[in-house]
């Protein structure tokens, strides 16, 4: 059983690798001012010892200025003696403050519990809900509640929970920060004495941060140590504070939601928070990001044992200039490299020619496609292509003809401006008849063209962000706009089960745990800059899977860097997640376009491994050194290896494999170093993990940007 009793009021949730121990502190004042504490998180222990870890709590400070210790709460609230960042914060009738919480009971169910509690003077019943699995390390909790009193209640901070790190000489974070084109950053520091926040106020997860952290005691390294991690899984605006006390506690709490608005609760009414995951993992890095995808594979994606098709993509070739002509012409050059899907961009709808106008109206271009877009996909899949179309739900220009109709839709408040970015204005996917609205046309478009993918994008951050006709449930729109496109999506899958759905927000604006519940993939950067991406691509890959990063081979030089990479190298950084090609192949040389179909080809053969397999990430700064990543499934090893620059002998020169079996022999099956790693030659796993093997790409005073593709396969043991 995950979730174990232990001793009176006290549980644990034990996984694979990890117990997290937590229960309801009787003390002196628990009858009302309850505590829900966490006991302990980290290795697992034995059976035997759970009810020791729980025996002693640290005692209470209750004199002079000394803080109780809240920091020990699963959810801290804003009430009583408590002086640390609340998870939970409301505000009753009248102004009152000061939440407090009696204990009610404990609900359980299977592989699961629910602490349930009551602020008796204004009938608020909170549920901490604590959750797991047998096939996981990763510990889901979530809140619940209930407004049963006789009047609203709001909330300031509505966090999914906190998390306590346990004691250590020392704590580091590891987080990633970006912005447009340069998404997922990675960024490692001490953790400061203080509140150290991460958050998006855009309403959308963002390209700031993405909400997740790593914490370790500062000796964790890709390889090994212990590190604890929380990530939310929400999709629209957010915040996560860790919280590193004087007194030398560490808290992690995070939820939907940033400073402002408050969410709000009739009488009768109730809410779940969105969910926050807990994960420790001893075995560094490496360790905690496997079992970070190994559970977006087995419980997040909806479809995760597929493979993804090699698309292409027409925006970087074309922008909006978008015909059925330019699109054949493409579509017949992306067959011939040996793509599978081909998506047709922004530009294909309305009067959308430009980016000032057309959005909202979705229906094919009368100027461009005055006969719709079936004799276009009918030639998609004459040649041998299935169909997909760029969607920005979300958005209207005000120059569009539902615009003009229903001006009423969009977020604003009365009295304000309606400021635009990139010309548009954002729905409010909180209103019913803008979700019912989306899902007729959506369905209609994916029914009558057959569509086998739709490019969900989101363009812009939300501002002015009223609701006129809710009243004083206004700020809801916070979390029910990403409520609605999530609602969207997923009565658009249940109606279209065939249908796959990217995740697109300005580039990589909305990648999280919760998008992907109910997407396949999502667009990683608009930046496709090799270079750039392999810094990207390896921040991404901390906690999203390979098999979910869309990453696109475009031209050279890059429109947007005006970088120069060769094709190979371009390919070699694309095949590191779900390759896709965007570049415009009718200026492609015959040259290229036979090595870009080789290339395409070796993809498509070491696919699953990639999309699949458990990622090593091997050596090297992504993008400025020598590095490489590799991907073990089964009995199958690939490797992808870069260097940007000749680095005049500077190590690393001998690439070591990890993840492999000590004891087994493998043996090269794919290789472009003859003379060190020759196809056929055979190699022991503690050789190739403990010494290394020589790769050329590597080797010092080469041309820049050599890369190649190594792949192994485990032939038995000697
Ligand atoms: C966003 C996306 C791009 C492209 C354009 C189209 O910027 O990230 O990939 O789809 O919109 O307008």
């Amino acid at each position: 059983m995950p979730i174990t009793p232990v001793a009176e009021r006290t549980w644990a949730a034990v996984t694979p690798a990890s117990t997290y121990l937590f229960g309801v502190e009787t003390g002196a004042d628990a009858g009302t001012d309850v505590r829900v504490v966490q006991w302990y998180w980290g290795p697992r222990l034995p059976e035997a010892a759970l009810a020791e870890a729980a025996r002693f709590p640290i005692p209470r400070q209750e004199t002079g200025f000394l803080d109780p210790r809240d920091v020990d709460e699963l959810l801290p609230v804003d009430g009583g003696r408590r002086w640390g960042v609340p998870s939970l914060q409301a505000v009753y009738e009248g102004g009152v403050r000061s939440v407090e919480l009696s204990y009610v009971e404990a609900v359980t169910g299977p592989g699961e519990i629910e602490l349930v509690l009551r602020d008796e003077a204004y009938g608020l019943r909170v549920g901490l809900h604590v959750r797991c699995a047998e096939d996981t390390d990763v510990v889901e909790r979530w809140v619940t509640v209930a407004n049963e009193g006789a009047a609203p209640v709001r909330f300031g901070r509505l966090d999914s929970g906190s998390w306590v790190l346990p004691e250590r000489p020392a704590h580091r974070c590891t987080g990633v920060f970006g912005a447009w084109g340069r998404e997922t950053q990675l960024q490692r520091t001490g953790l400061p004495v203080g509140e150290t926040t991460f958050t998006s106020r855009t309403g959308t997860t963002g390209h700031r941060a993405n909400p997740w952290i790593m914490i370790d005691a500062g000796d964790a390294t890709e390889e090994s140590g212990e590190v604890w991690t929380v990530a939310l899984a929400w999709s629209g605006s957010w915040r996560l504070t860790a919280q590193h006390r004087s007194e030398g506690d560490v808290a992690v709490t995070c939820g939907s939601g940033h400073d402002g608005p408050h969410a709000h609760l009739a009488p009768g009414e109730r809410l779940r928070t969105p969910s926050a995951l807990g994960l420790y993992a001893d075995g560094g890095y490496g360790a905690a990001s496997r079992a970070w995808h190994a559970y977006t594979r087995g419980h997040v994606l909806p479809a995760p044992d597929e493979e993804r098709p090699v698309l292409y993509n027409s925006w970087e070739a074309t922008g909006f200039d978008v015909s059925e002509a330019g699109q054949l012409e493409l579509a017949a050059r992306a067959a011939g490299l040996g793509a599978e899907l081909f998506v047709v961009d922004d530009g294909w709808f309305g009067t959308r020619d430009r980016d000032s106008r057309g959005l909202g109206d979705w229906w094919p271009s009368p100027g461009r496609f005055p006969d719709g877009l079936t004799r276009l996909f009918d030639g998609v899949r004459a040649l041998g292509m299935v169909p997909g179309l760029w969607v920005e739900p979300e958005m209207v220009n005000p120059d569009s003809d539902l615009y003009r109709a229903r001006p009423d839709w969009v977020l604003h408040h009365p009295g304000r401006r309606r400021d635009t970015m990139r010309n548009q204005l954002v729905l409010n996917f909180a209103r019913t008849d803008v979700r019912e609205w989306a899902i007729g046309w959506l369905d209609g478009l994916v029914g009558e063209y057959h569509l086998a993918y739709l490019k969900w994008d989101m363009n812009r951050s939300f501002s002015q962000a009223g609701w006129p006709e809710a009243g004083e449930r206004a700020d809801m729109l916070w979390i029910e706009h990403t409520d609605g496109v999530h609602a969207v999506m997923d009565e658009l899958r249940r109606r279209r089960p065939g249908l796959r759905i990217e995740s697109c927000s300005g580039g990589g604006g909305r990648v999280d745990l919760a998008v992907l519940r109910r997407t396949d993939l999502v667009w990683t950067s608009d930046n496709t800059d090799a270079r750039d991406r392999q810094t990207i691509q390896h921040g991404f890959s901390y906690l999203y899977p390979a098999g979910t990063m869309s990453a696109w081979v475009t031209d050279s030089p890059n429109p947007h860097t005006r970088r120069r990479v060769p094709l190979r190298y371009r390919f070699h950084v694309a095949m590191a997640g779900i390759l896709g090609i965007g570049g415009n192949l009718t200026a492609w040389s015959a040259e290229e376009l036979a090595e870009a179909a080789g290339l395409v080809a070796a993809y498509k053969a070491i696919r699953p491994v990639v999309q699949h397999g458990r990622l090593y990430r091997l050596a090297g700064t992504p993008g400025l050194t020598a590095s490489a990543v590799q991907y073990v499934l089964d009995d199958r090893v690939v490797v992808l290896a870069y260097n940007p620059f000749t680095l005049d002998g500077r190590p690393p020169r001998r690439l070591r494999l990890a993840g492999l079996d000590p004891e087994a022999v493998y043996e090269v099956v794919t290789s472009e170093a003859a003379t060190t790693a020759p196809v056929g030659s055979r190699w022991h796993g503690r050789t190739l993990t403990a010494h290394g093997l020589i790769l050329p790409s590597w080797l010092p005073n080469g041309p820049d940007y050599r890369s190649e593709l190594l792949e192994l396969r485990r032939v038995g043991t000697p």
